[in-house]
């Protein structure tokens, strides 16, 4: 009893107090906005896009768990399903790692992109050799690729919406197209265009996609435009275009981010942003005078405040894009681990994403909310 009237004591006091210390509605929602603790991330965005982050299996047993349930309607397997874990020898797979993500999305009413099918990383050697050590034929590497993808798709078929299919298959370089790749020595260009067609025919309904990185160069993002709407206009199953988004606090500049969306977006098809994080330091492209330039390895307010800027400049460009764009995934979960607390400087630790290190929200997160409209 003595519960109640507190309770109902409390509730008056509170409509008291808005109705007379906010004068409009507008204020008053401003001030939901940022005092709701109930909502996640993916509720907030929930009109936009559908908001993802990249697991391991470990972190669905860890205090994180409750963090993922609550803020993400998507998980992306971080490295469960790449072929070296998933098919490490020809005849063996190893499915625990990935079945338990699924299980965990499939309990938690969250969607799974499955990330990724054919990849030049964290691909087993045995696939590109034979018995002997030497160098296995086109027809060979062939069927291995059908082989792998019929098997893992028909696995998660109906469960994992979309898949990462081919990844980062371009070049860097300038003047090179295709990354030479041991996919690309042994098939040339055909293997793009056959993971997809393996991947369609297992599972016809799931959304398939290439994925990639550095996608704010004019030049590679060129490259990237020219090989998905090649393979759009040729026929190939591709339902979309992943942009990793792996930016920092100096790129991509608002006029570099918008350009990139709307090239891409002429392409019509799916826009998913499928790595995101912006890292504290800015980006080196491999020059070491600028890694060595930056000394300051702490989250100073200095770097916060640009890591917010870069983060709210990001999301009210991917509000922009919505029609086009219906995923943003982040790459991990907290600043208490990201793959660049290694990257590109062994042992440097990084804070590129939306929640400490106590998986609280950073001033970032509330400042992206309030990008919202
Ligand atoms: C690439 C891959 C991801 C991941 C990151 C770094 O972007 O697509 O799977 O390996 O690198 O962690």
């Amino acid at each position: 009893m003595k519960y109640f009237f507190t309770v109902l004591a409390s509730c008056f006091l509170i409509g008291m107090l808005n109705s007379f210390s906010l004068k409009n509605k507008a204020e008053k929602e401003i001030i939901a906005t940022t005092i709701d603790s109930t909502r996640g991330l993916k509720d907030y965005f929930k009109k936009y896009f559908t908001i993802g982050v990249a697991v391991s299996p470990r972190s669905l047993k860890t205090d994180e768990a409750v963090l993922i349930v609550k803020h993400f309607g998507s998980v992306t397997p971080e490295n469960a399903m790449k072929m070296g874990p998933i098919h490490p020898k020809e005849n063996e797979y190893y499915f625990k790692d990935a079945d338990s993500i699924v299980a965990f999305a499939k309990r938690n009413n969250q969607k799974i992109r499955g990330h990724n099918l054919c990849w030049h990383n964290q691909t087993p050697r045995w696939f590109f050799t034979n018995t002997t050590g030497d160098t296995v034929t086109k027809a060979v590497l062939l069927e291995r690729l059908k082989e792998h993808i019929t098997t893992v798709v028909n696995r998660y078929k109906g469960i994992v919406y979309a898949w990462d299919v081919v990844n980062e298959a371009i070049s860097d370089k300038q003047g090179e197209f295709y990354r030479n790749s041991a996919f690309y020595r042994i098939c040339g260009e055909e293997f793009i265009a056959k993971a997809f067609e393996y991947a369609h025919e297992a599972d016809p309904n799931a959304l398939l996609f290439y994925n990639d990185y550095n996608e704010i160069n004019p030049q590679k993002r060129e490259k990237m435009y020219q090989l998905v709407k090649g393979l759009k206009d040729a026929g190939v199953p591709i339902n979309g275009i992943g942009l990793q988004g792996h930016w920092a606090i100096n790129e991509p500049t608002d006029t570099v981010l918008a350009n990139t969306l709307e090239k891409f977006s002429k392409l019509g098809l799916k826009i998913q942003i499928t790595e995101l994080d912006i890292s504290v330091y800015p980006k080196e492209h491999n020059s070491r005078e600028r890694v060595a330039a930056d000394t300051t390895t702490t989250f100073s307010p200095e770097k916060e405040a640009q890591q917010i800027e870069m983060y709210k400049q990001c999301f009210s460009l991917f509000e922009k894009y919505k029609k086009s764009i219906s995923s943003v995934t982040f790459w991990n979960i907290s600043d208490r681990s990201s793959w660049l607390d290694n990257f590109p400087v062994r042992g440097r630790k990084d804070y590129p994403l939306l929640f400490d290190k106590n998986l609280l929200p950073k001033k970032a997160f509330w400042e992206v909310v309030n990008t919202i409209n």
